[in-house]
């Protein structure tokens, strides 16, 4: 019996109750955030309430966001999953009322829900790595917003599960902006590289993390467009996210890349030394 969060209680998800008048469901007017947690603790959850803080701004729904905080610890309790990892969903809604794109009247209350559930990474992921192919990016030009409405990364996750990978780059004018679900970097003359922050890329924790220890551990590292066709030089391809960390890419389009990828690696031991220095 899984518990969720809903509008200030905690409930079970049978009990649970959205009105089909909901922005979020007719509009995808909402934003949302994905939490890990590590044997209960939540990882930098600063850094995903100041996104979310973010999001809901650029969309223009205000949100006092502090008695959430405590909500994904909560529901990893409830539902027993503090002895491993587990993902948290909280989304963020409009909220529900008649049809009009304009926003709806000033006391429409917003709808806030959260749910966990136990992630068991794949070990495939880091061994062999990642198989991803390319697709024309064919979102809209805020995906700094982490907004709800995801038909387009739904679209090409599902081209790249067709053709047996997890996860696909999105290419924008030449450039792999990011995944559909991670931020995407590569490896050149052993200098990570990956895109600048803009309105075409998600500021991903896990990215900013990742920068934040080349710094930290003098590993050569600049933010700047990676173009398509620079790709056949790199000597390492790998993505971040919440759910992924680190995960080196195997095979890009077909083509395997070289087994020795001693940044990714390095990358992926400093990040599983933060994780347990901050969630022990
Ligand atoms: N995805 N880029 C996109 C488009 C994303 O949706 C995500 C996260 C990331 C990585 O961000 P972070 O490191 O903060 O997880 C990059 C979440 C996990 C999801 O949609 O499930």
């Amino acid at each position: 019996m899984t518990t969720v969060y809903l509008n200030g209680q905690f409930l079970r998800l049978e009990q649970a109750r959205i009105s089909p008048l909901d922005r979020g469901f007719n509009y995808g007017d909402g934003v949302y955030e994905v939490v890990r947690a590590y044997r209960g603790r939540p990882f930098r959850l600063e850094a995903h309430f100041a996104r979310l803080a973010d999001s809901l701004a650029k969309i223009r729904l205000g949100v006092y966001l502090s008695p959430l905080t405590d909500v994904p610890a909560r529901l990893v309790e409830e539902n027993g999953l503090g002895g491993g990892d587990a993902l948290i969903y909280l989304q963020v809604t409009r909220g529900a009322a008649p049809r009009q794109h304009a926003f709806p009247p000033p006391d429409t209350k917003a709808t806030i829900f959260a749910y966990a559930w136990e992630l068991t990474p794949n070990p495939a992921w880091s061994a062999p790595g990642l198989t991803v192919i390319l697709a024309p990016d064919e979102r809209w030009a805020r995906c700094d917003i982490k907004v709800v409405s995801l038909v387009a990364n739904v679209l090409a996750h599902q081209r790249a599960a067709e053709r047996g990978a997890q996860e696909a780059l999105l290419v924008r004018d030449g450039v792999v902006l990011e995944g559909t679900l991670s931020n995407f970097f590569a490896v050149f003359e052993g200098e990570v590289r990956t895109a600048s922050l803009s309105n075409y890329i998600l500021p991903g924790v896990t990215r900013a993390l990742v920068l934040e220890l080349c710094r930290e551990h003098g590993i050569p590292c600049r933010e700047t467009p990676i173009f398509h066709h620079e790709l056949a030089q790199a000597e390492e391809l790998f993505v971040s996210s919440t759910s992924f960390g680190v995960a080196p890419i195997h095979q890009l389009d077909g083509r395997t890349l070289p087994e020795a990828r001693p940044v990714t690696e390095r990358l992926q031991r400093l990040l599983g030394e933060t994780i347990a220095r901050e969630c022990a």
